[in-house]
C-alpha cells in the first residue's frame, strides 16, 4: 500500500513528481505529499486529500528544484491528515523520508527516540525513520540510513533526501516494491513500473535489502552491509499507452474491453503446438501427491474456478487457500506437496508469507504473477507469467481471466507431464486457444447488463448462486459489486440457499445465477426458481438454452468447455458490478478502504 516517486535530473522534479503519484494512486489515495531540494533547503508541501489536491495547492508551483521525492499514502498508523501525511522530517529538518510498508517495532523505536530528546509530531510509524537516520548520522549518509534500516523490523520501501547531500537519493527496500527507471543524466524512482514508463523502458529492480545512491549521472546499488553489488538492467515491453486510459471513461472498462487481447498473450506461443510450453520440463510432477493453491481476494477465486481441471486431468487432490488462513493453519506439507501461489502484483503481502511457509516446509512452489520481477518472483522456485499487462483499477478484471487461463494452461501442461495423452485433454487444450474470440462475444453482454444494473442500483442486498466453477464465479461476482457499488452483497453455493441463505429473499430481491456446466445447470435453476417463488427477481448467466418464463433476464454467453466457462462468465458480472458504480457516480478506480496492492497483514 502507498506509492513513491522520486526523480533526479535537469527537469523541474514537481512535475514528474505528479505525475507519477497520479498514476500510483491505486495504491492508496488518503494524502500525499512531495519533497525537493532547492537552495539548501527541504521544501515539503503535504496534505490530506488526493493527488489533486496537491496538485491543485498554490505553493506546488513555485517548488523549481530538480530532486524530489513523493508519496501517496493508504494509512496504517494514524488517520489520514497533514501531519501524517509523507514525506515526513527529522527534527532538525535535515532528513526527508517518504516509506511504502509498515515498520513493526515503531513503538521501540519512538520510545528509544523520545528517551534521546526526540519529539515525534505524528502518528505514523514512518516518522521514526528520519529521526534514525539523523541520530545515526555521522557525515556520511548511506552509513546512516544502513545502520537505521538495520534496527527496522517489517516492510519498506523508502526513499531518503538531504540538503547535506544534494546531489543524490538514498533508497533501501524489504518486502515492498522498488524500481529505478534508468534515463540520460536523469533518473527516476518508483513503486511500480507504470508510474515512470512514459520517460524509459530500462529499469533496476530494487532486491531485498538493497541500498542504492541515485545520482543524474550514476546509479550505484550495496547491500545492507555496504559491499557493492552489480545489478542487471532490464528493458519492459509495456507501453506507455497501455497503462492510460486511451479513451475508456475508467480505468477498470478499459480493463474489462482488455480481456480478449489479455488473454490471447497470456496463451501467446505456450500453446500454439502438440505440447504445452510453460519451462516446467524438468520438474517431477510425479512426486506430488498433494497440491495447495494459495492467493487471496480475485486471485483466490482464480484458483478456485481452475481447480476442478488439476484434479480432473492431473489426478492430484487440490485445495484451495486463503493466504491468510493458510500461513497460521500448520498446513500438512513435505517434499512431495506442489504449492501454486497466485497473485496480479506479486507483492501481497500473506501470499509472500504463505509461500515462505510453503518454502521452508520443503514444498515445491510455482508463482503465477503479472507484475515482472515482483517480490514473489524472487522467492518462488518457478515463476509463470500472465502478460494481462499493467492493471490500474483497483477491481482486477483482466489479471482474473488470464490467471483462470494460465492455471488451466498449467494443468494441461502437468497433465501432459504425467504421460495424460486423452482426447479430452486435446479437445480442454483446444477449448483453451478459443477462448480469446469468445471473450469478445461475451463484451455484448454489456448492453443487457447495463440495464440490469440500472434497475437495481438501488438495492441494498444482492445474492449470487452457482455449482462448482459457476459457483467460483458468483464469489469473484459478488466480490467485484462489494468493492465498487458498496451494496452489500453475497455469493452461495446454489444447494446451500435453502439450508438458511433463502430466508433473506424477499420481494424483489435480485439474485443473480450463473449456470454453464450442461450436467448441473438444471439444478442451479431449479435454485433460481425456489428464490423466485419467495419473491426474488432471478437473472441467470449461461451458455445452455433455456426456456424459463419466471427468470427475468436470461443473458447468454458462448459455449465453451466447463472447466473453461468461468473466463466468459465472469466478464457480465464484471460489467454489471461496473454499471452499477457508474449509476451511483462512484468512483469506479478508487474505491473507497481499498489498494492495489496490499502489503499489509
Ligand atoms: O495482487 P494480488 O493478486 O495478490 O492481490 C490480491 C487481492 O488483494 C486482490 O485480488 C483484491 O481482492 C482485488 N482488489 C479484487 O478486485
Amino acid at each position: 500500500m502507498c506509492g513513491i516517486v522520486g526523480y533526479i535530473g535537469t527537469k523541474k522534479a514537481v512535475p514528474v513528481l505528479i505525475n507519477g503519484l497520479l498514476s500510483l494512486e491505486y495504491r492508496g489515495y488518503d494524502s500525499a505529499g512531495i519533497a525537493v531540494l532547492e537552495n539548501d533547503l527541504i521544501k515539503v508541501v503535504k496534505d490530506k486529500g488526493r493527488v489533486k489536491n496537491l496538485q491543485d495547492n498554490p505553493e506546488i508551483d513555485k517548488i523549481l528544484g530538480n530532486i524530489g521525492i513523493a508519496h501517496t499514502r493508504w494509512a496504517t498508523h494514524g488517520e489520514p491528515s497533514k501531519v501524517n501525511s509523507h514525506p515526513h522530517l527529522d527534527n532538525s529538518g535535515k532528513f526527508s523520508v517518504v516509506h511504502n510498508g509498515i515498520i513493526e517495532n515503531y513503538s521501540i523505536l519512538r520510545q528509544k527516540l523520545i528517551d534521546n530528546g526526540y519529539k515525534l509530531l505524528s502518528e505514523t510509524d514512518t516518522e521514526v525513520i528520519p529521526n534514525l537516520i539523523h541520530m545515526n548520522y555521522n557525515g556520511n549518509i548511506l552509513e546512516a540510513v544502513s545502520k537505521t534500516v538495520k534496527e527496522l523490523e517489517g516492510s519498506f520501501a523508502i526513499e531518503v533526501i538531504s540538503p547535506l547531500h544534494p546531489d543524490e537519493i538514498i533508497i533501501v527496500k524489504k518486502d515492498s516494491p522498488l524500481v529505478v527507471g534508468v534515463g540520460e543524466n536523469e533518473n527516476y524512482i518508483a513503486s511500480d513500473i507504470p508510474a515512470i514508463l512514459a520517460y524509459t523502458s530500462n529499469f533496476y529492480f530494487v532486491g531485498e535489502n538493497e541500498i542504492g545512491v541515485i545520482k543524474d549521472d550514476s546509479i550505484t546499488f550495496y547491500d545492507v552491509n555496504l559491499n557493492e553489488i552489480k545489478k542487471e538492467l532490464k528493458s519492459i515491453e509495456w507501453d506507455a499507452v497501455s497503462s492510460e486510459k486511451n479513451g475508456y471513461e475508467d480505468f477498470m472498462l478499459k480493463e474489462i474491453y482488455e480481456q480478449p487481447k489479455a488473454v490471447r498473450e497470456t496463451i501467446g506461443q505456450r500453446m500454439s503446438s502438440d505440447k504445452v510450453k510453460l519451462g516446467l520440463d524438468d520438474v517431477d510432477f510425479s512426486k506430488f501427491n498433494r497440491m495447495y493453491i494459495v492467493a487471496c481476494g480475485t486471485a483466490m477465486h482464480a484458483g478456485l474456478a481452475s481447480k476442478y481441471a488439476f484434479e480432473k486431468f492431473c489426478k492430484i487432490p487440490t485445495e484451495i487457500d486463503m493466504a491468510s488462513e493458510f500461513r497460521y493453519r500448520d498446513p500438512l506439507i513435505d517434499n512431495q506437496t506442489l504449492c501454486i501461489f497466485i497473485s496480479q502484483s506479486g507483492e501481497t503481502a500473506d501470499t509472500i508469507a504463505a509461500l515462505k511457509l510453503a518454502k521452508e516446509k520443503g514444498a515445491t512452489t510455482i508463482a503465477v504473477v503479472n507484475v515482472i520481477d515482483s517480490s514473489i518472483t524472487r522467492v518462488a522456485d518457478h515463476t509463470i507469467y500472465t502478460h494481462a499487462g499493467p492493471e490500474i483499477a483497483v477491481a482486477s478484471t483482466k489479471a482474473y481471466t488470464c490467471q483462470v487461463v494460465l492455471l488451466n494452461i498449467l494443468a494441461a501442461n502437468i497433465a501432459e507431464l504425467l504421460g495424460n495423452t486423452s482426447d479430452e485433454l486435446n479437445d480442454f487444450k483446444q477449448s483453451i486457444l478459443a477462448l480469446p474470440d469468445k471473450l469478445k462475444e461475451v463484451l455484448d453482454t454489456d448492453e443487457i447488463m447495463k440495464s440490469y444494473a440500472e434497475k437495481n442500483y438501488m438495492k441494498k442486498d444482492l445474492f449470487f448462486v452457482g455449482r462448482g466453477a459457476d459457483y467460483a464465479v458468483s464469489l469473484e461476482g459478488s466480490l467485484k459489486l462489494k468493492e465498487i457499488s458498496y451494496i452489500h452483497s453475497d455469493a452461495y453455493a446454489s444447494g446451500e440457499l435453502k439450508h438458511g441463505p433463502i430466508a433473506l429473499i424477499e420481494k424483489d430481491t435480485p439474485i443473480i445465477g450463473c449456470a454453464t456446466n450442461p450436467s448441473i445447470a438444471a439444478k442451479t435453476i431449479s435454485n433460481l426458481e425456489e428464490a423466485i417463488s419467495r419473491g426474488g427477481n432471478a437473472l441467470l448467466v449461461t451458455n445452455q438454452e433455456i426456456h424459463n418464463d419466471k427468470i427475468s433476464d436470461i443473458v447468454t454467453i458462448p459455449d465453451i468447455h466447463p472447466m473453461l466457462s468461468p473466463v466468459l462468465s465472469v466478464v457480465p458480472l464484471q460489467l454489471f458490478a461496473y454499471h452499477i458504480a457508474k449509476f451511483k457516480k462512484l468512483d469506479v478506480d478508487k474505491p473507497r478502504n481499498l489498494a492495489k496492492s496490499v502489503t499489509v497483514e
